[in-house]
């Protein structure tokens, strides 16, 4: 299997580059953000317990996601590998997901970082609350809420895989397809021997 985790703070074009990325080299996205909005739209129980951190710009409790990662690794334990999005942003999600792989005798190959300045991010987001119905991305508060659970919980995720020799950081402003030029120029050979197309 191929793992891939696409790394960076909200914002940063993880769910733009991560459609891409799936169409092109066949991988399953696993997105723990659209997840958790389905749950909501869903209403169940799950749904509602998230909703109560998402519209604070709040993490969600790790046992909640993680739970939702092992059946999503479960109901596609045949594919040709997974694309994490927003997956993990802790540490102790990290080091569950390493349990969770190993146990299925695979495990991560690499982590795409992607750098964009928090002022382009601000904007970027701000500009697509105007439209996406997300309670998170309307209120600049929130979305400052968002940075600030990042940088404490989620930037330290960088360097538990920097540790494993597994982190490779790419610019994130500039043009989608440039952008998806240089993260596909660092998948393609982990899949190359592993495309049978
Ligand atoms: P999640 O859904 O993961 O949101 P996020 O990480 O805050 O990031 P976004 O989805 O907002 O941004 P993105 O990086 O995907 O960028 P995008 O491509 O959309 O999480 C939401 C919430 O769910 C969290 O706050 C938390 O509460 C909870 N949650 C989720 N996962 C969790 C977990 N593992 N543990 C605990 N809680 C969890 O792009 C953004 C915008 O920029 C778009 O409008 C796009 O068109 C535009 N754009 C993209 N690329 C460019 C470019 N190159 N130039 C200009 N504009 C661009
Ligand atoms: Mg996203």
């Amino acid at each position: 299997m191929v793992n891939i985790i696409l790394f960076g703070p909200p914002g940063s074009g993880k769910g733009t580059q991560s459609d891409k990325i799936v169409d092109k080299f066949g991988l399953v996205h696993l997105s723990t953000g659209n997840l958790l909005r389905q749950e909501i739209a869903d209403r169940t129980p799950l749904g509602i317990e998230a909703r109560n951190f998402m519209d604070k710009g709040q993490l969600v409790p790790d046992e909640v996601v993680i739970g939702m990662i092992d059946s999503c690794l479960e109901k596609h334990a045949s594919s040709k590998g997974f694309l994490f999005d927003g997956f993990p942003r802790t540490v102790a999600q990290a080091e569950a997901l390493d349990k969770l792989l190993e146990f299925r005798k695979t495990g991560i190959c690499k982590v795409l970082a992607l750098e964009v300045s928090e002022e382009e991010l601000v904007k970027r987001l701000i500009k697509r609350g105007e439209t996406s119905g997300r309670s998170d991305d309307t209120d600049e508060t929130i979305i400052r809420q968002r940075f600030a659970e990042y940088r404490a919980k989620t930037e330290p995720v960088a360097g538990h895989y920097a540790a494993a020799g597994k982190l490779e950081r790419i610019k994130g402003e500039g043009t989608v397809e440039d952008i998806f030029v240089a993260l596909s120029t660092c998948i393609e050979p982990q899949m190359a021997d592993k495309v049978t197309e």
